[in-house]
């Protein structure tokens, strides 16, 4: 085999992967979710409040509106179910009705205090959202938000 013609069927070979593990499943839950069992049916959140869980948190914790094109693309795909199922194993807002009210509870506290720590949004997510971004007045929202919940959740329990 001469140098070109090498480099052709390497090329190729790598054409050919690409290709091939687009078929492979991601196992990314594409079905629909019922909005009636979200954390915003169940505790209606001021619309600020829902607004910051929509553009900061839902991509991975809860029902996703829309995915972006290359979240379609092997292996990126694969990284990112990964990703998101580990997520909504910690907190799942897409299935929140689920949950206990002590779990609800410990898990706004969660919230809070991951969004005052600056652990969440996921800083690799804040590289390709910037609008995720919470300012200081908006951390201090959310966390007034979370303690009113929590004291409801407590007082109903
Ligand atoms: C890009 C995806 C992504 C976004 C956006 C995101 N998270 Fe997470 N979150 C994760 C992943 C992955 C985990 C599990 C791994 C970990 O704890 O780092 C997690 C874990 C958590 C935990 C549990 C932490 C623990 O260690 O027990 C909380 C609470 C949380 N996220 C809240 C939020 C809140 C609130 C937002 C929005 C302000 C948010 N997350 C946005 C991906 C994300």
């Amino acid at each position: 085999m001469g140098r070109v013609s090498l480099r052709r069927f390497v090329l190729l070979v790598i054409l050919l992967t690409v290709v091939g593990i687009q078929f492979y499943p991601t196992g990314l839950d594409r079905a629909p979710a019922d909005p009636s069992q979200a954390l915003e049916a169940s505790l209606q959140p001021a619309p600020e409040v829902a607004g910051m869980l929509a553009r900061a948190c839902n991509d991975c914790h809860g029902i996703v509106r829309q995915w972006p094109w290359y979240a379609s693309v092997a292996p990126v795909s694969w990284l990112l179910a990964h990703d998101m199922s580990e997520a909504k194993e910690k907190v799942d807002l897409a299935h929140w009705a689920q949950y206990p009210p002590q779990t609800q509870a410990r898990l706004l506290a969660d919230m809070c205090e991951e969004v005052q720590k600056g652990e969440m949004p996921l800083k690799q997510y804040l590289w390709m959202h910037r609008e995720a971004r919470f300012t200081p007045g908006e951390v201090q929202l959310f966390c007034a938000w979370t303690d009113r919940e929590q004291a409801r959740l407590g007082a109903t329990r």
